[in-house]
């Protein structure tokens, strides 16, 4: 049977990646930004268009490398709004995998979930496969009510009231994702709440988004190990206003008496003896202390001063992706899975050129994640512009060519998907000192 109409249908059609949906309000018309929350108005930003694509290839990628066991895929969309990232999880993932998932949407919002469950049954999968459950209520307490394999939780703001009970929620073995908003606390400019919310300090330089996302992997780490599980993560992404790290949690009491190994600091302008330490703790390699690096990390159990303004953290020090994930991002198979493909009466009126649009968008929204696999574990983000400075060699080298000279001094390097011109590598600080003179 069908659903009763929900106030304000039907609404515009809109298209992301290959789903189809109905929006109250037409996002064209509402701006870049977040659409206003508040009476009548679903919550839908087209600004995290390119964090809802990558939850689709990730969650392909870990249901096909074993990550949630092998038979139904319990998954749980916590906020869901539009309930599109849901839906385009059932809608774009191959058959033979979105039949194993029984997605919630979950929302205390009951219009948005009325109109995520008629846009379901007005554009379901052309496969038929995959179970969509709508679910009403606040998400601290729902959550509980059902173990999960995969958790979301897409809030305005900071993520920190559902982490407690998504952690409990989770399976032996599950994932999970986290967005945060209050990008301005976790990036060090407002530090207060930063302090207050995630016990943390930022410094707040070009390294800040980074550093903003250690410390919302530590902070789910710290929870995690509260609840004996720790956890891997998988990718950790800075887009525009937001932040996003998703991994795995693992139920280990071992696992988590061991969280403070990979918490430490990150020291902005380090002396010779904090690169020392450094070098001594494995945070990075032997180098020369003829030039000092731009930063360093050391262990938690190393002393900080706390009015020291160089210093950034508790933060994560471990890698903040899994090779093997990151791997699996390609623009190619985002283009696969997620591409829309033209059609001549397109339902929505879309031209080639609007098709051509979605799927560069679709490409951009991965881009660099699956070159920089190999290196996410290593210890040295450099922004080009920044290299440029400390070193006082005028204008920046590109990041393609730093990476291209440091491979052929043989480290590994790749360009990162940063939100400023940066790369990755494992090189020591004097090896990309001397292929900043012949990085083109
Ligand atoms: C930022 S929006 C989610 C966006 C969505 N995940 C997406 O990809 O478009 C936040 C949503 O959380 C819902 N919400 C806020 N607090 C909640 C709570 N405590 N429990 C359940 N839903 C909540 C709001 O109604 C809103 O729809």
């Amino acid at each position: 049977m069908e659903s009763p109409e929900p106030e304000g249908w039907p609404g515009v059609l809109h298209r992301e990646g290959r789903t189809l949906c109905r929006l109250a309000v037409d996002p064209a018309e509402a701006g870049s930004g977040p659409a206003a929350k508040g009476e009548g108005a679903i919550f839908h930003n087209p600004a995290m268009a390119g964090n809802r694509t990558r939850s689709v290839l990730l969650m392909q990628h870990a249901i096909e490398a074993g990550l949630l066991g092998d038979s139904t895929v319990y998954a749980l969309d916590g906020l869901s709004a539009s309930g599109l990232r849901a839906r385009r999880w059932l809608n774009e993932l191959p058959v033979d995998i979105a039949g194993r998932i029984s997605a919630t949407m979950s929302d205390m919002d009951p219009v948005a979930l009325d109109w995520a469950m008629r846009c379901h049954e007005e554009f379901p999968p052309e496969h038929g496969e995959g179970e969509l459950i709508a679910h009403l209520g606040d998400l601290r307490k729902t959550v509980l009510e059902h173990g999960r394999h995969w958790v979301d939780i897409d809030p305005y703001g900071s993520p920190l009231p559902f982490l407690d009970t998504a952690i409990q929620s989770l399976a032996r073995r599950g994932v999970m994702e986290v967005s945060a908003t209050d990008s301005a606390a976790l990036t060090g400019s407002s530090k207060n709440a930063l302090l207050r919310r995630y016990g943390a300090r930022v410094r707040t330089d070009g390294l800040a988004h980074d550093s903003g996302l250690r410390v919302l992997l530590a902070t789910v780490a710290r929870t995690a190990a509260r609840h004996e599980r720790s956890i891997e993560p998988l990718m950790s992404i800075w887009e525009s206003h937001h932040l996003r790290v998703s991994m795995r949690v693992v139920r280990s009491i071992e696992s988590a008496n061991r969280v403070e190994e990979s918490l430490g600091w990150r020291i902005g302008s380090p002396t010779a003896n904090e690169v020392r330490l450094s070098i001594s703790a494995g945070l990075q390699p032997e180098t020369s202390l003829d030039s000092l690096p731009m930063h360093c990390f050391l262990p938690l159990s190393h002393p900080v001063e706390r009015s020291d303004k160089r210093v950034s953290g508790p933060l994560w020090i471990g890698p903040i992706g899994q090779s093997e994930a990151m791997a699996s991002l390609t623009e190619e198979r985002a283009l696969e899975i997620c591409g829309p493909f033209a059609s001549e009466e397109d339902i929505i009126g879309w031209s080639e050129r609007d098709f051509e649009y979605e799927r560069r968008r679709i490409a951009r929204s991965v881009r660099h994640i699956s070159d920089e696999a190999s290196v996410i574990g290593s210890p040295h983000l450099i922004l080009v512009d920044d290299l440029a400075s400390w070193l006082g060699s005028g204008s920046p080298p590109s990041p393609s060519g730093m990476v291209q000279a440091l491979c052929e001094a043989g480290h590994r390097a790749a360009v990162a998907h940063y939100g400023k011109p940066a790369f990755r590598t494992d090189a020591p600080w004097d090896a990309i000192v001397s292929a900043a003179g012949t990085g083109r």
